[in-house]
């Protein structure tokens, strides 16, 4: 464990700390003020799909604790506040009518955070797609490119005045592989065409995404937060090299080529190119739209070797094990240099502007002891983390802020409530919020940066 006043001496003080939430893992009010289904909802409440049925129907109960929930955030003495809005309060089918009590509900938060002093950093997208869209074929249809791009226009119309930052997207890697061709997440889809559809789409959203924030709202920095895999090739040899660039195409390339540069990448389209859907005349200047920011979210590397199999598909790579074995709760392997790594690579490859790291954290799912949550292998994930972070703003990364993950506990997707995150523990019988440990750890690091401006008075 780093002392957290030691650890901050190591920042700048313009340096901004802070915490993440997603709307469909904290607020539940699932059903309320005008709120229709989003493919989470029905994915979670199909039998088999997350852990013991999990759902985020209730979740934390933020969407009715929300004065106590900014009111701990404070009491953590961040700067910043990551969160997400949930397309289907602002806009329930997708398209079609606005419903004001959703905006409203987004409204109060942002003026909660101004009022005591946090800054808010908003994602427009993390997950919640609206039910209604799945039946035009959900992210595989181009359409939903479009019924993004209005959602985006009417948020930033609404809320764009107060917020600091914007993201288009959360986790495009998620929201192509994970859920439209590993099947993880929701839809829970498994198919390749699926997931090539997908890709397009997001990656088109993103664009008009970006174009409607800036219409709507231009002072607002706009951004998009990847979670780009962090590869490790099993060895050095040629082969195991070859194969770390072929996943590094497939898995981070595929999004951050057409964003950056305007084009998909070579060996990937090479390998599916034919089975790519449509891609119109201007769909790639669109997609290309110069970014504001971008963030990072890591946890773990990926470790792959070469898959010698003829018949593998692209990337044709198989997993390598772990070289460190210490893994979190959730079974994912704690590497600090990886997240080093990974964004030296990204700035060599991309030209790229500042950066956040957007989420990081580690899963322990201890509980409280006597009203106390001893979470100290957390907080030895977060130093080292934090301290790798410090020396990429020492080397030069032009990287402005940390986000932990999570404020507090909540509904971790697949995995429902089994898996904790957060800085705060949440006993989901009766909603009883507890900080832990690493939470008290944080604020000691986080409060330093607080400037006198962003005070309240
Ligand atoms: C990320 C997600 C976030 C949370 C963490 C643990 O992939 O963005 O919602 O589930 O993992």
């Amino acid at each position: 464990m780093i002392d957290p006043k030691a650890l901050a001496g190591r920042f700048p003080s313009d340096f901004m700390f802070g915490v993440a939430t997603a709307s469909y893992q904290i607020e539940g009010a699932a059903r309320e003020d005008g709120r229709k289904p989003s493919i989470w909802d029905a994915f979670s409440h199909m039998p088999g799909r997350t852990f013991n049925g999990d759902s985020g129907d209730i979740a934390c109960d933020h969407y009715h604790r929300l004065d106590e929930d900014l009111d701990l955030i404070k009491a953590l003495g961040v700067e910043t506040y990551r969160f997400s809005i949930a397309w289907p309060r602002i806009i329930p089918d997708g398209r079609g009518p606005v419903n004001e009590a959703g905006l409203d509900f987004y409204d109060r938060l942002i003026d909660g955070c101004k009022e005591r002093g946090i800054k808010t950093n908003a994602t427009l997208y993390h997950w919640d797609l609206p039910l209604t869209l799945a039946g035009d074929g959900g992210w595989a249809a181009r359409s939903t490119a479009y019924a993004f791009q209005r959602y985006a226009q009417t948020v930033m119309k609404r809320l764009g005045d107060r917020l600091d930052m914007v993201a288009t997207f959360n986790e495009p890697w998620c929201i192509v592989w994970l859920s439209h061709l590993y099947g993880v997440h929701a839809p829970g889809e498994k198919s390749i065409d699926a997931a090539l559809a997908a890709l397009h789409t997001l990656n088109l959203a993103h664009g008009l995404g970006v174009e409607a924030c800036r219409q709507e709202a231009p002072e607002v920095p706009v951004g998009i937060v990847c979670n780009h895999q962090a590869i490790e090739p099993a060895t050095d040899s040629a082969e195991d090299m070859a194969a770390a660039e072929r996943a590094f195409q497939f898995h981070n390339a595929c999004f951050f080529d057409p964003m950056l540069k305007g084009e998909y990448p070579e060996a990937f389209m090479a390998a599916y190119g034919d089975r790519m859907p449509e891609i119109e005349a201007d769909d790639l200047t669109t997609i290309n739209q110069k970014l504001d920011w971008w963030g990072l979210n890591y946890y773990f590397p990926m470790r792959i070797a070469h898959d010698g199999n003829p018949e593998a598909a692209f990337p044709a790579v198989k997993d390598a094990t772990p070289v460190n074995n210490v893994f979190t709760d959730i079974g994912w392997e704690v590497n600090a240099p990886s997240l080093g790594k990974l964004v030296r690579q990204l700035y060599d490859r991309y030209d790229l502007p500042e950066m956040y790291i957007t989420e990081n954290g580690a899963c322990y799912n201890m509980g409280p002891v006597d009203g106390v949550v001893d979470d100290t292998p957390r907080i030895d994930y977060l130093s080292d983390h934090i301290a790798e972070v410090a020396d990429l703003v020492a080397g030069g990364i032009p990287l402005k802020g940390y986000y932990a993950w999570s404020l507090m506990d909540n509904f971790e997707w697949a995995e429902g409530y089994r898996m904790r995150f957060g800085l705060i523990h949440v006993d989901y019988e009766t909603q009883e919020r507890t900080i832990k440990e690493s939470g008290k750890w944080y604020k000691a690091l986080a409060e330093t940066f607080r400037t006198p401006d962003t005070e309240t008075a």
